[in-house]
């Protein structure tokens, strides 16, 4: 095995020519617009040449070139490299849409752990961190014009730990939050530009806000105050459907546009239920005067004002399959997170439960910790296949059980790692293989990188759940 082939993702084409260039110079970057969009040419003789169409072609030549200098290369300063194998690559992305979801909402992640894990993302060649910033337990985007939403939407009295039965359905009575500043956010953006990273926000709605909620309670069906969410899952306190509703969050969509460039907004529509609505006789008279055949076609009627105010912003929302409707605009974007779900002629990004949420447990031993889900190994992420009419595919780190970067690198690698070939590599490639490279290449990058994945033999001992058996090793 030449070391090309120790790559990943695993490349389109390698061609050797044999021997290696010690020292080498840096890289001579050169135009070529006959290679497909991001793609790249390395070669390796007596000097590096990357060719490429465009930036984000040159920025993952440069990506591979790091690679094929050895793990050294991941390190935060520049430590001495391996030679380099002379010959060429050539690669190009199957997809234009490489995506992960951070959930900073139901546990907050500090500024440098979302700068950090863009760095990741990058080695991966991954291109849209869907960075999900509001939810019931938290509201982590400053706007000025609605202090409350931060000075109190983004803090919780307490969280639950572990998952009834088997964890304690109890509250640990510890305060949790955080928020990031408009400044902050501005600097993730910007950081995430030099990687070739699109930062995607998401303001979920008109679900998933009790946070908001919570800040303002007019905004809520019953008008009651709540306080933010302190448990998981799907919440019965949704928003209420007035003018009044729909402006705010009018507002708050043309403020989160000024901060992120994104041609694409989410707008979320997710696990919407209708308890509140159908109780309520505001909301059913709101349905029967908008037209609509039951309280159950709000949730899209609203995704779609928040659609349709985004597009006189001139960006396209992407909200999740629930809301779809007749009523979304053409352009919107839909996020499959349900398998085999009818998005009728929209564009797709794929986000299936079923293959790509980095959340569930990766084993069934009971050493895992808080075992989440259902179980999605390794191989089961390396073997999932995306319909190639798709924008692309997302995988989705949501953080109810991971409440630091330890816990989310646990969760992520090196299942991201086998994500990040699926879309990149085309179909076809074997998975023994792939355990093959990812262990004997992969992996020490990830180390070099201060990454705290999951061994594939099973967790460390300081990984797994207090009191959890160990394994034999
Ligand atoms: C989702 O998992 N609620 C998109």
């Amino acid at each position: 095995m030449t070391v090309f082939e120790e790559l990943l993702p695993r490349p389109v084409r390698v061609s050797p020519t044999g021997g290696t260039l010690a020292d080498p110079p840096d890289p001579v970057f050169v135009p070529d617009a006959s290679l497909p969009p991001s793609g790249f040419r390395l070669t390796v003789d007596s000097a590096v040449r990357i060719e490429a169409p465009d930036a984000a072609g040159e920025f993952y030549g440069l990506q591979a070139l790091k690679q094929l200098r050895g793990p050294a290369a991941f390190r935060a300063v520049d430590l001495p490299g391996d030679p380099l194998p002379c010959g060429v690559v050539e690669d190009w992305p199957r997809f234009g849409w490489r995506g992960c979801l951070l959930d900073v909402a139901r546990h907050f992640m500090p500024k440098y752990g979302v700068l950090r894990f863009l760095d990741l993302m990058a080695a991966h060649r991954l291109n849209v961190l869907h960075l999900h910033l509001t939810d019931d337990q938290g509201w982590r985007v400053e706007v000025p014009e609605f202090p409350r939403l931060t000075e109190v939407g983004a803090w919780r009295a307490g969280s639950w730990v572990g998952r009834p039965p088997d964890g304690t359905p109890g509250h640990d009575g510890r305060p949790h939050g955080g928020f990031y500043t408009v400044d902050d956010l501005r600097e993730i953006v910007a950081y995430a530009a030099e990687r070739h990273i699109t930062v995607v926000p998401e303001i979920d709605v008109p679900g998933h806000s009790q946070a908001a909620i919570a800040a303002y309670p007019w905004l809520g069906v019953t008008g009651r105050p709540l306080a933010v969410l302190t448990r998981w899952g799907v919440n019965d306190n949704v928003l209420a459907m007035t003018d009044e509703v729909v402006d705010f969050y009018r507002r708050v969509l043309t403020h989160v546009a000024d901060i992120f460039p994104s041609e694409v907004i989410c707008v979320g529509g997710d696990e919407v239920p209708t308890t509140q609505w159908t109780a309520d006789p505001a909301s059913v008279a709101r349905a029967e005067a908008l037209g609509l055949s039951s309280v159950d076609e709000l949730n899209g009627w609203f995704v779609g004002e928040m659609a349709t105010h985004l597009a006189t912003l001139g960006r396209r929302a992407l909200a999740w399959d629930e809301a779809l409707s007749p009523l979304l605009p053409e352009d919107t974007v839909i996020g499959a997170w349900h398998t085999g779900v009818d998005t009728g002629g929209h564009d797709v990004v794929l986000c299936p439960e079923e293959h790509v949420y980095l959340d569930h447990r990766q084993s069934d031993h009971p050493d895992e910790p808080i075992p989440v889900g259902y179980l999605r190994t390794l191989a089961n992420v390396y073997a999932y296949e995306p319909l190639p009419s798709a924008l692309g595919a997302q995988a989705q780190v949501w953080s109810e059980h991971l409440d630091s970067p330890r816990r989310v690198d646990y969760a992520a690698f090196p299942r991201l790692a086998a994500f990040a070939e699926v879309v990149w590599s085309g179909p076809g490639g074997s998975y023994a293989e792939f355990e093959q490279r990812l262990t004997r290449h992969h992996l020490p990058r990830l180390d070099a990188l201060g990454v705290e994945y999951r061994p594939l033999a099973g967790p460390h001992p300081w990984q797994t759940r207090p009191g959890a058996p160990g394994r034999p090793r």
